[in-house]
C-alpha cells in the first residue's frame, strides 16, 4: 500500500470511530491536511447524524460545506466530544508535531476544547523522538526575526515558510510561520511551554501539553489503534 491509501485506511478508521463512539446530534472536531481529507470525505456520508463541525482551517470548512456540513463557530460550542486529525510526527506517548499544513493554531485551540483527540497517520509518522520534521511555529510577523534569533540560540535552524509562488506563506490567522529544523526535542512537554512563552509566538507545533488519546496508524496489516 503507498502513503496515500494508508491515509485513507485510517480515515476510514476515524469515521467507524466517530461512528461507534460519538452520539447522534453532536458536534464534530475537524482538523486538516490530506489524512484529515480522507475522514472529511468518509464521515461526510453521515453528516445527518451531527449537528455540525467545528473546523480548524479554512481548507477544511470549504471541504466540509462541499459536503454539505454545517460549520459552527468554536465560541458556539461549549464541548466537542473528539477532535480527529492527521499529525506529522507522533512518538510513543501520543506527543506530536503538527503544522506541516500550516493550521497548527486553530488545530490546537479546537483540540484544546475536545474531550478526545484522535490522531490519524500513516505508518511513516511514528518515531521515537520528534524533530526530524521541522517544527512549525505561527509568529506575529514584527517578531519573526526576534523569535528567529531565540531558536538560533537553541541549536535550531529557522526558516520562514514561503508559499508555492515564492511569496512568504501567510496563515489563516494573518501570521507567519517559521519551520525549525535540528531542534532537539528531548522534552516536548517543556520546549513546547517555554517556546509559546515567546512574546510573539502565536504557537509552535508541539503538541504534547495536548497531546493524543488515541493514535489509528496506519500500516500494511491494517489499522493499529494506540491508546494513550
Ligand atoms: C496541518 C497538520 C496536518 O495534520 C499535518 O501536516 C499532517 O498532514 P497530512 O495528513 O497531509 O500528512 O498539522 O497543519
Amino acid at each position: 500500500m503507498n502513503q496515500d491509501e494508508l491515509k485513507h485506511l485510517v480515515g476510514r478508521a476515524a469515521a467507524n470511530y466517530v461512528l461507534s463512539n460519538v452520539a447522534h446530534g453532536a458536534v464534530l472536531g475537524v482538523g486538516t491536511g490530506s489524512t484529515a481529507n480522507f475522514f472529511i470525505d468518509e464521515i461526510a456520508v453521515h453528516k445527518d447524524r451531527f449537528r455540525g463541525a467545528v473546523s480548524s482551517s479554512v481548507a477544511s470548512t470549504e471541504r466540509l460545506r462541499n459536503h454539505g456540513f454545517e460549520i459552527l463557530e468554536l465560541n458556539d460550542v461549549e464541548t466537542l466530544p473528539v477532535y480527529v486529525d492527521g499529525a506529522d510526527e507522533i512518538d510513543a506517548q501520543g506527543h506530536m508535531i503538527k503544522g506541516g499544513g500550516g493550521a497548527l493554531t486553530r488545530e490546537k485551540i479546537v483540540a484544546a476544547v475536545a474531550q478526545t483527540f484522535v490522531c490519524i497517520v500513516d505508518q511513516s509518522k511514528r518515531v521515537e523522538q520528534l524533530g526530524k520534521f521541522p517544527l512549525p511555529v505561527e509568529v506575529i510577523p514584527m517578531a519573526s526575526s526576534a523569535i528567529a534569533r531565540r531558536l538560533v540560540a537553541m541549536d535550531g535552524e529557522p526558516k520562514l515558510r514561503k508559499a508555492k509562488d515564492g511569496s512568504t506563506f501567510i496563515t489563516d490567522n494573518g501570521n507567519w510561520i517559521l519551520d525549525v529544523q535540528s531542534l532537539r526535542i528531548d522534552d516536548p512537554v517543556a520546549l513546547e511551554a517555554e517556546i509559546n512563552n515567546w512574546p510573539g509566538v502565536v504557537t509552535s507545533g508541539l503538541f504534547a501539553l495536548r497531546g493524543a488519546n488515541i493514535c489509528l496508524l496506519g500500516t500494511p496489516d491494517g489499522v493499529d489503534r494506540v491508546d494513550y
